[in-house]
């Protein structure tokens, strides 16, 4: 009782200090109250025209020429449902979490041969963070 109490409060504080930083408070799938910074997701949605002609951030999204990224952080690797993904790529086997997809941003065909061409990597880590920052926060 006691927990959701300063749950709330410290919600309500979140809240009211974003109001001035121009960031806002999520609840996210634990409960937890996170902050959100609306600066950094908007320039990460900045950055996904990198991906938008293939990828599309909804699930329910008009199928393009690769796989949705909706969800994609904590999602395993190649299983999205009506997708199929080439054999070549079968041999890997990981969840794509913060730090997996941060390396990735980085240098993409080094760890997975092949995949995105054209897109060959964000060298900086503020774009590579924002990207990441958008693709939690697609809304
Ligand atoms: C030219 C099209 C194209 C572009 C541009 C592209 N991708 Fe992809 N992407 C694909 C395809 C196709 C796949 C599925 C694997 C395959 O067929 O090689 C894929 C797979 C992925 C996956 C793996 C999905 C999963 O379920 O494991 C991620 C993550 C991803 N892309 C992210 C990105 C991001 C982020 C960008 C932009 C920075 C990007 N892609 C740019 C075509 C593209």
């Amino acid at each position: 009782m006691n927990r959701v109490v300063i749950t709330g409060a410290l919600s309500l504080l979140v809240t009211a200090c974003a109001q001035d930083t121009g960031t806002s408070a999520v609840t996210d799938d634990a409960g937890e109250a996170r902050v959100v910074d609306q600066a950094l997701v908007a320039q990460g949605k900045r950055e996904f025209i990198r991906c938008v002609a293939c990828h599309s951030m909804n699930a329910n999204g008009r199928a393009i020429s690769g796989p949705h990224l909706e969800g994609i952080i904590g999602r395993q690797f190649g299983d999205v449902e009506g997708w199929q993904f080439p054999q070549h790529l079968s041999e890997h086997d990981f969840v794509w979490t913060e730090s997996r997809m941060d390396n990735w941003l980085q240098d993409p065909q080094a760890m997975v041969d092949t995949m995105c061409l054209p897109f060959t990597g964000l060298s900086s880590e503020q774009a590579r963070a924002a990207l990441i920052a958008y693709m939690k926060n697609p809304n």
